[in-house]
C-alpha cells in the first residue's frame, strides 16, 4: 500500500465485478475513499463486505438511469463534499455478427457503452472541485481493429476513445483531465456473459491467448494499475490519451523473429 490517491474521493461504475472491482481495491490501497455502482445488489454488497467497510460504499445504479446517477453524485457531495476521480468502467459486450443482430442488441450496446458515458460525464462536471480532477473512460483494444463478431462493441469503444479527446478539450478550464484505458483480453466474468457454451468459450479463449504476444490473458489488476496512474497526480500532464493495456495484441505485427519471412538469421 502507498498513498498515491490519498485524500481523493473516487467513484467507480461497474465496481462490483472484474476490472471495476479490482480498481476499487487498488484505489482503496492507494488511500482513496471509494464509491462503487453496479446493477447486482448482491455482488455490490459482497464487494463492500470483502474489501472492508469504512472507506467504501456501494450503491445500486443502472448506467442507463441518468437521474439515478445524479442521485449517486448528490450522495457523494453530501457525504464527501466533492468528487475527485470518476472511473466510468461499466460496460457490456455482446456478439453481434452482421446479418443476425437485433435492433435491441444495437440499442443496448450503444446506450450502455456510449450514451451513458456521455450523460454521466455531463452530469458529473459540477461535482468536481475548482482544483479539477480525473475522469477515466473504459475503451478497448478493439477500437483500433476490425472484429467480425464484435462490430458494435468495437464501434462503441472507438466512440469512447474519441470522447476522451473531446471531453479533455471541453474541460480544460475546469482542470478535469479525461483519459481512456483500453483493456485487451482480460480474464473477467465478461466472457461468461457472452452466453457461449463452455467448449466454444474455451476454444475462443485459447485462440485469443495464442494471438497475444505475451501469450496469455491479462488480469484485472493490469488494468486497475493503469487506472491508478490515470487517477493520480502522477498523470497531471496526460490529457485525452489512450492507454492500451493488451499484452501487445493490437500493437505488434510479428511477435517472434522467426515468424517474419525476412529476418537476419
Ligand atoms: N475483460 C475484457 O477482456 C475487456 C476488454 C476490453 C474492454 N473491457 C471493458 O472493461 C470494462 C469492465 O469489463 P469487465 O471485463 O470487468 O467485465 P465484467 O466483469 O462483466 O464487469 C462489467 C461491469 O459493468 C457493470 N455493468 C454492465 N452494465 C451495466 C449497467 N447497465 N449499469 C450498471 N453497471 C453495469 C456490471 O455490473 P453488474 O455485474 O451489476 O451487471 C459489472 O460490474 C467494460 O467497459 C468492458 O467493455 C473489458
Amino acid at each position: 500500500m502507498s498513498n498515491r490517491l490519498n485524500g481523493k474521493v473516487a467513484l467507480v461504475t461497474g465496481g462490483n465485478s472484474g476490472i471495476g472491482r479490482e480498481a476499487v481495491q487498488r484505489f482503496l490501497e492507494e488511500g482513496a475513499t471509494v464509491y462503487l455502482t453496479g446493477r447486482n445488489p448482491k455482488t455490490i454488497e459482497d464487494t463492500v463486505e470483502s474489501l472492508g467497510r469504512g472507506k467504501i460504499a456501494g450503491i445500486p445504479c443502472d448506467a442507463n438511469d441518468a437521474p439515478g446517477f445524479v442521485r449517486v453524485l448528490e450522495r457523494i457531495r453530501k457525504e464527501q463534499g466533492r468528487l475527485d476521480v470518476l472511473f466510468l468502467n461499466a460496460g457490456i459486450a455482446e456478439l453481434t455478427p452482421l446479418g443476425s443482430t437485433t435492433e435491441e442488441q444495437v440499442d443496448r450496446l450503444l446506450d450502455t457503452n456510449v450514451k451513458s458515458v456521455f450523460l454521466s460525464v455531463q452530469s458529473a462536471i459540477p461535482y468536481f472541485p475548482e482544483t479539477g480532477g480525473a475522469i477515466i473512460l473504459s475503451g478497448a483494444w478493439l477500437a483500433e481493429c476490425g472484429a467480425p463478431l464484435l462490430p458494435v462493441v468495437s464501434a462503441t469503444k472507438a466512440a469512447v476513445r474519441n470522447f476522451a479527446r473531446s471531453f479533455s478539450a471541453a474541460l480544460l478550464e475546469k482542470k478535469i483531465r479525461v483519459n481512456c484505458v483500453s483493456p485487451g483480453a482480460i480474464a473477467t466474468p465478461l466472457y461468461r456473459r457472452l452466453g457461449l457454451p463452455d467448449d466454444q468459450l474455451n476454444e475462443l479463449s485459447n485462440l485469443v491467448a495464442s494471438k497475444i504476444p505475451l501469450g496469455q490473458f491479462g488480469t484485472a489488476r493490469d488494468i486497475a494499475n493503469c487506472a491508478v496512474y490515470l487517477a493520480s497526480d502522477e498523470s497531471n500532464y496526460v490529457l485525452g490519451a489512450d492507454f492500451v493495456v493488451d499484452g501487445g495484441f493490437s500493437q505488434l505485427l510479428f511477435t517472434r523473429t522467426n515468424e517474419c519471412p525476412v529476418h537476419p538469421d
